[in-house]
């Protein structure tokens, strides 16, 4: 109904029957946009891979809404970006509820197992075990994405589980093509898949890497689909297929026990808010420093009329935006339920104010100034982003991981699932940091049944011209690469140009700004340099992101797959 408040109505009176009708008309006028702002009437899916949008589609074809076909789309990801997420992983899943114009955020973050401890991963000079949280069972959590699939179908669906499952146990028996993603993949993590025979007989078949184009059948993850679809959460989290991956797990070294998959629970939480230049943004409260970051990067730029300014100066501002927030998640960020975040705080306007007053437009601020920490480690990848509205208006964002390609390249025997490394999201060790360069504090230090802290990034922007759906994975990269693409929502980019932008990524530690080819121009990376920043051109192409756009006074659904992957946006 936003579109109506900028029409001011003066009250109806005898004397005033011609301004009343004129005021009628002025509501009529604005009547079609309201009405299409409650329907869209159209249906869009944007996801990393075509056979997961496929899913979603069958399924919205059946009669499912959006959150349905978010269960297709997630299940189908697991069976065709192995690499990126999974039954052996997490998620988080933002949903806008049309009826009522409700956000609910669902929290399938994984969890510490029960044995888990804050020295775990520390040798007995107290250093870091090289490898212990990226490879291996001992790495992972316990995965949240089967319980949150249960729960957003049994909770917000209209079909029944099996059915939203049943496109992904069709992928798995029969087999998806083998594609370029799947098979970097594999070379990049073959050393410490040897390790796990399941794995290789499932993805190096007759010990040979697939060829491209080849079919790539999951039969033992059909079954587990399978089981999930026939009995709900007790058809993953316990019986035959909890007890065979606790054996797998213990067999390999790792510690999880019955009572922690058995105990998983799926947490619901009022999504983080706040407000940027008439923009609404809804986005992804802790366990994940995403929302918190956004909101706070964009509370510091509101300071600034960013449109005014010239190129060079407003990059530097958002540079120094995103190093203040990398420094606050650092320092205070962690699972809500262990300790007490100031997180009213660090979303509050004043917070905001008070971190400008330390930016200086004539210098890039060391980080070293803002508060000193050693860093080292290197980057990783993968994870996955996915896009849903439907023609009802019902929308999700949902953001899938199992952290690094193929996670800790660990399957159980006889389940089908990869397990994540998510256990390298945690603090191991105040000062070092993780795969993504992210240091940490006390507050994401590894404990018994804790969520260990995330940058996924799940979001909606509205406003009177209408809504954006977006998100991407890229490790500690995702938060900046939401606020570019909401920066860019804000000055009057589409879901095709939110994707396509070209980046750049501050995090406070290491004090540098990774950017892409074409981010700056040769002039503003002499002006930025200048101001003391160092830049470093990235190697990799980070992100991939998944964008659907909804334009009220037009009615025009638009949608987008990130140029640098090989993903498909449809609207229908
Ligand atoms: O939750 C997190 O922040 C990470 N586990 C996400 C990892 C990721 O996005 C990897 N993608 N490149």
């Amino acid at each position: 109904m936003d579109r109506l408040q900028g029409v001011a109505c003066p009250r109806l009176s005898r004397r005033l029957v011609v301004v009343g009708l004129a005021c009628l008309a002025l509501l009529a006028a604005a009547l079609p946009a309201v009405a299409s702002a409650a329907r869209p009437g159209k249906a869009a899916i944007a996801a990393a891979h075509p056979l997961a949008v496929a899913a979603g589609e069958e399924v919205l074809a059946g009669g499912g809404n959006a959150f349905d076909a978010a269960v297709a789309v997630s299940a189908a990801l697991a069976v065709v970006e192995p690499y990126a997420s999974g039954l052996g992983g997490g998620g988080f899943w933002l949903l806008h509820l049309a009826r009522g114009d409700r956000d609910v955020f669902i929290d399938g973050r994984e969890t510490a197992p029960g044995a888990a401890s804050a020295t775990m991963y520390l040798d007995s000079g107290g250093q870091v075990i090289k490898g212990a949280t990226l490879d291996g069972p001992l790495a992972a959590g316990i995965p949240g994405e089967p319980a949150a699939l249960v729960h957003m179908a049994k909770r917000y669906g209209r079909l029944p589980l099996a059915r939203s499952l049943a496109p992904a146990i069709r992928l798995a028996a029969e087999g998806i093509p083998v594609h370029e993603r799947l098979q970097m993949g594999l070379r990049f993590r073959r050393k410490a898949m040897e390790r796990s025979p399941a794995l290789m007989a499932v993805f190096y078949p007759g010990g040979e890497a697939p060829a491209a184009g080849s079919l790539l059948r999951q039969p033992e993850l059909a079954a587990t689909l399978r089981r999930l679809a026939a009995g709900g959460f007790d058809g993953f989290y316990r019986g035959p297929t909890a007890a065979a991956l606790v054996e797998g797990v213990r067999a390999g070294g790792g510690i999880w026990s019955p009572e922690d998959l058995a105990g998983y629970r799926v947490v619901e939480r009022e999504p983080v808010r706040g407000r940027y230049r008439g923009v609404r943004i809804t986005s992804a409260p802790l366990p994940s420093a995403g929302g918190i970051g956004l909101v706070d990067m964009l509370n510091i730029l509101s300071g600034y009329d960013l449109g005014r300014l010239d190129p060079a100066t407003r990059k530097h501002l958002i540079i120094e935006a995103m190093r203040r927030a990398y420094r606050d998640r650092s320092l205070y960020l962690g699972d809500p339920a262990f300790s007490q975040p100031p997180v009213e705080q660090l979303l509050s306007p004043f917070y905001a104010a008070g971190q400008r007053t330390s930016i200086r437009l004539d210098r890039a601020t060391p980080s070293e100034v803002l508060a000193a920490a050693p860093a080292d480690g290197s980057a990783g990848q993968d994870t996955t982003h996915f896009s849903i509205l439907d023609a009802e208006g019902n929308r999700v964002a949902g953001t899938l991981s199992i952290n690094t390609w193929y996670g800790s390249a660990f399957m159980p025997p006889g389940t089908g699932v990869l397990l994540n490394n998510e256990m390298d999201d945690f603090t191991v060790k105040p000062g070092t940091a993780n795969a993504y360069d992210l240091l940490g504090a006390a507050a994401n230090d590894i404990a018994p049944g804790k969520r260990m802290l995330s940058s996924m990034t799940p979001t909606f922007l509205e406003s009177d011209r209408g809504v954006a759906i977006l998100g991407t994975p890229g490790g500690s990269r995702i938060i900046t690469m939401v606020l570019l693409a909401a920066l860019d929502w804000v000055d009057g980019g589409d879901a095709r140009s939110m994707v396509a932008l070209r980046r750049f990524h501050h995090q406070f530690y290491p004090d540098v700004v990774e950017y892409e080819s074409g981010a700056f121009t040769d002039a503003e990376i002499k002006a930025l340099e200048a101001l003391g920043h160092r830049l470093e051109l990235g190697t990799r192409a980070y992100g991939n992101m998944n964008v659907i756009t909804w334009d009220y006074a037009t009615g025009r659904v638009g949608a987008a797959s990130d140029p640098r992957s090989a993903g498909e946006a449809q609207v229908y």
